[in-house]
């Protein structure tokens, strides 16, 4: 590549080749680490990216092909190009932190074609440190009206065998397990995946503003080392159906010289629009716990009978135990009839109780106890028959005083021939969204669509599932010590991830009469951690919905709730203090509300002892730590629920020591010693 004309500016730099064709440009971060070469000549539209002087992307195509029309692939020519920086900060709603910096420099390229129909697309790159976001627009223009992509061209062509953590391309569930491989030996994969490179640096694809376009998946190409995007289609194979003017998701490259940085990162959100929910007062993050996990366990059922879960009485305790606990929501699953027909077609009409389940009674009682009722939307996949009852269900709910909705889609999409990754689907999940947020409604996800910053824009999208969570532990072999390690480095850069930790009864010891509800069951499922870890993934694994799972009665008189209990739900500031992606990971965040902090440590299988700097702490308080760790013989295969409890006084000069067991953790909070002079 030639680069040698490259000059460094102070701010942002451009270049723009004047030799022949006029076809070159190239652009960096506002710290000049990271450039993003772009080309547009006879062969194609490409873009290369460096990373401190060296390469990193090699030259790697864009454009699209289309059904009916002429791909945007070659004999394009700049026409114009547009170059900015803009360093703001903005406030978030809710979030892992309260202020965001947004500092980057803008490239906008106009292309048009030099013959023909002289069709245009603009390409944008917008370069921050810690990565690179690009997007197509096809603006309005004579020639083109509807559009039809069968192809996004988007390649990223690695040049080194960089080893990456993801899970396979898959149009329907990101609920696998992640796999670390070479990069040489991935055929496919879903987005965020994350690469470290030899010299130890970091990079992760996702996208940002998944808006009315299909989700995006990636592909091997016959360059052993490069990958190409593949949509999710429509059932006659176009991936987007659109029109002009259509804005592409942005195509993210997030970029660091540390695994901690990369979770720190806060370029997704950057990308997206600003919130269009004027009035957010009715928009809170909160604990929940619910009925829930005893119908995983199958100790209890969604349906009616005798251990129907959700029936008035049990729902009733539930309200009161988090009342006590400072707890605010309660989520009932399996209050509205149809779970009889669970898997067929349209079983649900979303709205009618069960005999037992009193939901009128239940919604004054729990806002009589200023707890918030979780109502659930199961769909079955039926999404188009919850599109068609939206009005009614949110009404319903809004009614009765319910502010969040938990939504889930298991099971394949029964519109014919659509995924759930797809075009139709993303813009089902916006729709219920737009709803939700017209009703006063926060929404929990299930089976979604991957995050990709829409929070930002509609702050009521509070979380989401998509990933392998805590239900896979009652009823497979499970989700592994290694699990919780990778998925803040992957899965947790796309957004809030609604695991839902906090099992107690790590090995069902009190679920004596479980019955086989699940065909992945062979009666040996259990929780791969130790107890102590449970706790600290309430800190590790970011949700404003941050659920405990277990039955209450597994938390009763358990001293280790007390975390739970203290837990915060919305936060100041949030750091990762050590990092490494598969093996361990430890992050703390400063309550929004208080002077409190918490730390959440994990690791793998193996144990490990760190030695923690508390230099976040406020240098003039002492704060007393209460710890939660491992007990000195904890193991998560053999002795997963020992555990030591203890406080001591510390400040911001301490070196605190962390020791974690095997497959274990330790959750620690800090408070403020208020001091008497
Ligand atoms: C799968 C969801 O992930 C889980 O949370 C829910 O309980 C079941 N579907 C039933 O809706
Ligand atoms: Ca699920």
């Amino acid at each position: 590549m030639k680069l040698k004309y490259r000059i460094i500016g102070s701010i942002f730099l451009i270049f723009f080749n004047s030799c022949k064709n006029k076809n070159s440009l190239t652009i960096n971060s506002p710290n000049n680490q990271i450039s993003v070469i772009f080309n547009s000549n006879n062969e194609g539209i490409n873009y290369a990216i460096e990373y401190k002087d060296s390469l990193l992307i090699k030259p790697s195509k864009l454009g699209y092909q289309f059904k009916d029309m002429q791909p945007f692939e070659k004999n394009f020519i700049i026409s114009e190009f547009k170059l900015s920086n803009s360093n703001t900060a903005w406030t978030q709603v809710w979030g892992e932190n309260k202020e965001i910096v947004d500092n980057y420099n803008k490239l906008a390229i106009s292309l048009q074609e030099k013959e023909g129909l002289k069709r245009k697309i603009n390409i944008i790159f917008k370069l921050y440190d810690d990565g690179v976001g690009f997007r197509y627009e096809i603006p309005i223009q004579k020639n083109i009206d509807s559009i039809y992509i069968t192809n996004e061209l988007t390649e990223f062509n690695f040049i080194n065998n960089h080893s990456a953590w993801f899970i396979p391309a898959n149009f329907d569930s990101y609920e696998t397990l992640y796999k670390n491989k070479l990069l040489s030996e991935v055929s496919s994969a879903n987005t965020p995946i994350t690469f470290e490179t030899k010299d130890g640096n970091f990079i992760s694809i996702h996208e940002a503003n998944l808006t009315n376009y299909a989700g995006m998946t990636l592909n091997k190409t016959s360059d052993n080392l490069s990958f190409e995007a593949d949509l999710v289609p429509w059932a006659n194979g176009v991936k987007v159906k659109t029109k002009t003017p259509m804005q592409s998701p942005w195509r993210t490259i997030e970029i660091t010289d540390k695994a901690e940085k990369l979770v720190e990162s806060n370029l997704i959100l950057n990308l997206n629009e600003p919130n269009k929910i004027k009035d957010t007062s009715w928009i809170e993050p909160m604990k929940y716990i619910g009925i829930w996990w005893g119908m995983h366990l199958g100790t209890h059922t969604w349906t009616l009978g005798e251990k129907h879960g959700a029936n008035t009485e049990d729902t009733k305790k539930y309200i009161d135990f988090a009342a006590k606990h400072n707890i605010k929501g309660v989520l009932v699953e399996g209050w509205n009839t149809g779970w009889e027909n669970w898997g067929k077609r349209d079983a649900f009409d979303f709205v009618t109780p069960y005999e037992d389940f009193d939901l009128e009674e239940i919604t004054k009682y729990a806002i009589s106890k200023n707890i918030e009722f979780i109502g659930h939307v199961e769909t079955g996949g039926a999404a188009q028959s919850f599109e068609t009852n939206l009005d009614k269900i949110f009404s319903l709910y809004n009614g009765l005083g319910v502010k969040t909705v938990k939504t889930g889609y298991a099971g394949g999409i029964q519109t014919k021939g659509q995924y759930h990754h797809g075009q139709f689907m993303v813009n089902h999940y916006r729709n219920v969204l737009e709803q939700a947020a017209k009703y006063q409604i926060m929404i929990d996800a299930h089976e979604p669509i991957k995050p990709t910053g829409i929070r930002r824009t509609y702050p009521n999208m509070m979380t989401r599932e998509g990933t392998r969570g805590m239900e896979w532990n009652a009823w497979s072999s499970g989700n592994p010590p290694e699990h919780h390690t990778i998925l803040p480095f992957t899965r947790g850069l796309a957004g809030p991830i609604d695991y839902t930790p906090g099992t107690f009864d790590i090995l069902f010891k009190n679920a004596k009469n479980r019955v086989k509800w699940n065909g992945l069951d062979d009666g040996t499922s259990r929780v791969n951690t130790t107890l102590a870890k449970q706790l600290a993934l309430f800190v590790v694994l970011y949700s404003p919905l941050q659920m405990a799972s277990d039955l209450i009665k597994n938390y009763e008189n358990q001293p280790a709730f007390k975390f739970i209990e203290y837990f915060a739900t919305d936060w100041e500031k949030s750091k990762v203090l050590n990092g490494k992606i598969g093996d361990y990971i430890t992050i703390v965040r400063k309550d929004k509300k208080s002077e409190d902090w918490f730390l959440g440590s994990i690791t793998d299988e193996k144990d490990r002892n760190f030695k923690i700097e508390l230099k976040f702490l406020d240098q003039n308080k002492k704060y007393k730590a209460e710890v939660y760790a491992d007990g000195d013989s904890a193991d998560w295969k053999t002795n997963p629920q020992e555990m030591k409890i203890f406080s001591k006084e510390v400040d911001s000069k301490t070196i605190l020591s962390l020791k974690l067991a095997s497959g274990g953790g330790q959750a620690v909070k800090f408070t403020p010693i208020k001091q008497y002079k």
